[in-house]
């Protein structure tokens, strides 16, 4: 039975850098739920986290109930329903029109919250410099939707930004600390009076920062946040996703079906790349791929994040690369559905188990019941190696979810 497998360890440790991190730059940092939402691991992070950002409503009610603290709340689109619970309980609204601001600006600044300062508006601003090289991920793509222009922000009537005190900017994706200074540096070069504003008083800098990759340079994203503090007053926020969970999870599966077709050895999982990895297709990447094996003597051999004590795992190679080559696909009737050519260094049995790294942010989220295949488990390796399934997904799951 196929599963996602999350180690709490390795949160943990992911946990632990973002918090210093923040700590040392006397910044707040916070959830993305959008990336991760699978809430019994949640408590874990909330431990270290100042509060959670939410897409939407339901996000932000699920951060309600499971992380606490700060709600940062930021939707390309509110509805007024949405928008009226929203402002009941979250603590940053962050709009990403003028023309959303305008039409909802009278509800907002009159809630007794919004007047006791318990919750505070901000504008999405785009600077419109593009670091990304993934188009997906682009949200400073010419004619994006995501964020006011900033040359439209700074040129706007000052009227229409009374009652805003943030200013929310998020144009990273896997993103490093050169990436962020030089688009910081956009922004400055368009916008230093609306930062320097006594007005604004937030400046979230939105997420795609790869805080917890090894060879990122933490000092660096310190050092511009404390510049930013002094410079401009503000409160900085970072709202990670990613960082939370790189090297957490991963997703296990068998073999259920191997055969030779039109000149390559097909191994067929008892999972789908679309239902249960879309980013692969959609981004698209090529996933790193384990397989066990009896012994592994080469301890250089990149291991998968999360690891059983009692198994050993070898790394896949491209085709060719090892003796053994395979094409994996899926079970669904997706001609597409395949997650691409590995090889091995022995042959593949039905029955064995291939391991998909990297397996937990933005994956578990995404996932869907396409074909009916059966959608994995959900579970947690805890620090003492035990494993708790957190959710087992039945037929129910897949009849009731469509009405
Ligand atoms: C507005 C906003 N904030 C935060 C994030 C989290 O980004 P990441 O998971 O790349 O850190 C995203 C991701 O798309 C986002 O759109």
């Amino acid at each position: 039975m196929a599963e996602f497998l999350l180690s709490v360890p390795a949160l943990e440790r992911n946990a632990r850098i973002l918090r210093e991190t923040a700590d040392a730059a006397g910044a707040k940092v916070l959830v993305a739920l959008k990336a991760f939402a699978t809430t019994s691991a949640l408590h874990y992070l909330s431990v270290y986290a100042d509060g959670a950002c939410a897409s939407g409503l339901y996000e932000a009610q699920l951060a309600a109930k499971h992380v606490g603290a700060h709600i940062a709340v930021y939707s390309p689109a509110y509805s007024q329903a949405e928008l009226l619970e929203l402002l009941d309980f979250a603590h940053h609204i962050d709009f990403n029109s003028l023309s959303q601001w305008e039409r909802y600006r009278a509800l907002c600044t009159q809630h007794p919250r919004a007047r006791s300062g318990e919750l505070q508006f901000g504008l999405r601003v785009n600077p419109c410099f593009s670091t990304s090289h993934t188009p997906l991920y682009d949200p400073c793509a010419t004619g994006s939707r995501l964020g006011v222009p900033v040359a439209e922000l700074t040129a706007c009537e000052p009227q229409l930004l009374v009652g805003i005190s943030g200013l929310h900017m998020h144009t990273l994706c896997e993103q490093y600390t050169t990436d962020l200074i030089s688009t910081v540096a956009a922004l400055e070069k368009q916008a230093t009076p609306l930062l320097a504003s006594p007005a604004i008083r937030y400046l979230n800098l939105g997420g795609g920062h790869w805080i917890t990759k090894p060879d990122y340079d933490r000092g660096a994203l310190v050092e511009l946040i404390l510049r930013l503090k002094q410079q401009y007053g503000v409160q900085v926020y970072l709202e990670p996703g990613e960082a939370w969970c790189i090297h957490t999870g991963v997703l296990r599966s068998q073999v259920l079906d191997i055969f030779e077709a039109a000149g390559h050895s097909h191994a067929i999982l008892d999972v789908s790349v679309s239902a249960h990895m879309p980013d692969v297709l959609e981004m698209p990447y090529r996933p790193c791929v384990f397989c066990t094996v009896p012994f592994s003597s080469d301890a250089s051999l990149q291991q998968p994040a999360v690891c059983l004590p009692e198994e050993f795992y070898h790394a896949a190679g491209v085709a060719g690369e090892l003796p053994h080559t395979y094409r994996l696909g899926a079970r669904t009737c997706l001609a597409g559905d395949v997650l691409g050519d590995f090889s091995f260094p022995r042959s593949l049995a039905v029955g064995d188990t291939i391991i998909m790294d990297d397996m937990a942010h933005y994956t578990i989220v995404k996932t869907t019941h396409f074909n009916g295949v059966p959608h994995p488990d959900i579970a947690l390796l805890l620090p003492d190696n035990s494993i708790r399934t957190v959710r087992h997904f039945t037929f129910r799951d897949f009849a009731d979810r469509l009405g």
